[in-house]
């Protein structure tokens, strides 16, 4: 399959947006039980309602498509279409996804499905979710389902969102269920992750399909301030623990041996890794690398002893805290503007990744599946939402990956983090990315599309030419 049009879209997540989350003969998940719980104890709101995307999806696709849109990526929520998890596939949620499909369709929008993103059956996570490994199993025959009832319809695939990120928020910064702090148990939750990703690669390929199926990474350019030895080598730590722990195994369809060794070196157990699996890695490589790209990680050599993760889930301006003893440790460029999070603003780091990424892996098309900045927005007086700071941080992205496919990368699309504001997992409501506001506290929940959603419409319509032709 060759698409000769680049991909415009913005992006969104069933649990984010949904809402209905007991219609439809959905089953719960991981994130229903939690958000439930008295775990959920930092910004205490649920995902039961969210924009109600389940009842407004055509409304929100129009809006998309009237925004010069020509591309929508979503999520499919497992639990409406097997809602336990391993049982019978649900007609109810199925039709739903139909109805979702042939709207993006009617609009000359095309969908990119993310099979999995972070929603996982409340069945399967009770036994132990990734880090058990009959959750592949039961995850490939899921995408079977995905794969057979939507397959005449979808080009675009992904197997799963962030197995880097997720991973480290359950078992690194404990805040997302099962909110344990445990690498050992994250190393192995993120192997099965990936075993899975690579099983239904191979099975879509298999089944005959022609479309292109992906995985979608949170990559980072990583940078030091000092160029000195210990700073370059605490640099190359952080590489491989956020992005070639993920990208080689489904890029090059092995774990690097610097990996295992690593892993092995700090008595970490390995026992999951069987060595039949390495066939499975082998013929489940992608069609594409979905990239997540919101900043840089700066690495400096860690001085301190022992594993600290801190996240930043409150919106007071802290920066988070990262170090891992024998790893690295995140530094801070003070001079640098950071949103209210603590994430850092350089749109420049887009170019570098992308060109590290086409160093380490020359022949692999890229989509960005994600891009975005999220901040407290408000209705003015005017009744419009003035997100100038957002326009500037997305026109340095866009600006910047151009000058990189002018450099040779090979990219495919760009999608806005998100085609609305949306529930932002542990940070509420109040962090929005949105082209276009969700007023919340309206029982209506109202639209208004952002100063961003006209820039992204003007910029799709200049630029728009240009990537076509690009398009490798
Ligand atoms: C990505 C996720 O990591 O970042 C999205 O794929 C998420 O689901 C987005 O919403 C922004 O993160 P957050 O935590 O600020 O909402």
């Amino acid at each position: 399959m060759k698409n000769r049009k680049f991909l415009w879209g913005s992006a969104t997540a069933a649990y984010q947006c949904e809402g209905a989350w007991k219609e439809g003969g959905k089953g719960l998940s991981n994130w229903d039980v939690f958000c439930h719980s008295d775990k959920n104890n930092v910004n205490p709101v649920t995902g039961d309602v969210a924009c109600d995307h389940y009842h407004r999806y055509e409304e929100d696709i129009k809006r998309m498509a009237e925004g010069g849109q020509n591309a929508y990526r979503f999520s499919i929520a497992w639990t409406r279409i097997i809602p336990d998890g391993t049982g019978e596939r649900d007609r109810e949620g199925i039709d739903f996804y139909n109805r979702l499909i042939n709207a993006c369709l009617k609009y000359g929008i095309e969908p990119l499905v993310t099979l999995y993103h972070y929603d996982l059956p409340k069945t399967l996570f009770e036994m132990g979710g990734w880090e058990n490994r009959d959750t592949t199993e039961a995850y490939v025959r899921y995408a079977k389902v995905c794969f057979e009832e939507f397959g005449d319809r979808v080009n675009y695939w992904a197997t799963i969102n962030e197995p880097n990120y997720e991973t480290l928020c359950c078992y690194g910064y404990g805040n997302y269920p099962p909110n344990v702090k445990s690498l050992e148990r994250r190393w192995k939750a993120m192997y099965h992750m990936m075993l899975a990703s690579a099983k239904a690669v191979a099975l879509y390929r298999g089944m005959g399909y022609q479309g292109m199926i992906g995985l979608v990474s949170d990559c980072y350019s990583i940078d030091f301030m000092e160029d000195a030895e210990e700073y370059r080598k605490a640099a190359g730590f952080a590489d491989l623990f956020f992005n070639i722990s993920v990208n080689d195994v489904c890029v090059r369809g092995a774990y690097p041996e610097e990996y295992r060794d690593k892993l092995m070196e700090e008595g970490y157990d390995l026992s999951y890794m069987r060595k039949e699996d390495e066939e499975i890695f082998k013929a489940g490589c992608v069609d594409y690398l979905g990239v997540n790209a919101y900043c840089r990680y700066l690495a400096k050599p860690c001085t301190e002893k022992g594993i600290s993760l801190t996240a930043n889930n409150t919106g007071d301006g802290k920066k988070k805290k990262l170090f891992i003893e024998g790893w690295f440790a995140l530094d801070e460029d003070k001079g640098l503007e950071k949103t209210p999070w603590g994430m850092e603003i350089y749109p420049k780091s887009i170019y570098d990744l992308l060109l590290d990424l086409k160093k380490r892996y020359p022949n692999m098309p890229v989509i960005i599946t994600e891009n975005g900045v999220g901040n407290y927005d408000s209705v003015s007086e005017d009744g419009e939402v003035h997100d100038q700071y957002r326009i500037e941080y997305l026109q340095g992205y866009v600006d910047w990956i151009e000058k990189a496919m002018d450099a040779g990368c090979d990219v495919r699309g760009y999608f806005v983090w998100s085609a609305m504001d949306v529930y932002s997992w542990i940070n509420g409501y109040k962090k929005r990315y949105g082209l276009v506001y969700v007023d919340f506290d309206d029982q209506g929940l109202r639209r208004i599309p952002k100063d961003s959603y006209y820039w992204y419409k003007n910029t799709i319509r200049e630029k728009g030419e240009k990537f076509d032709g690009k398009v490798q």
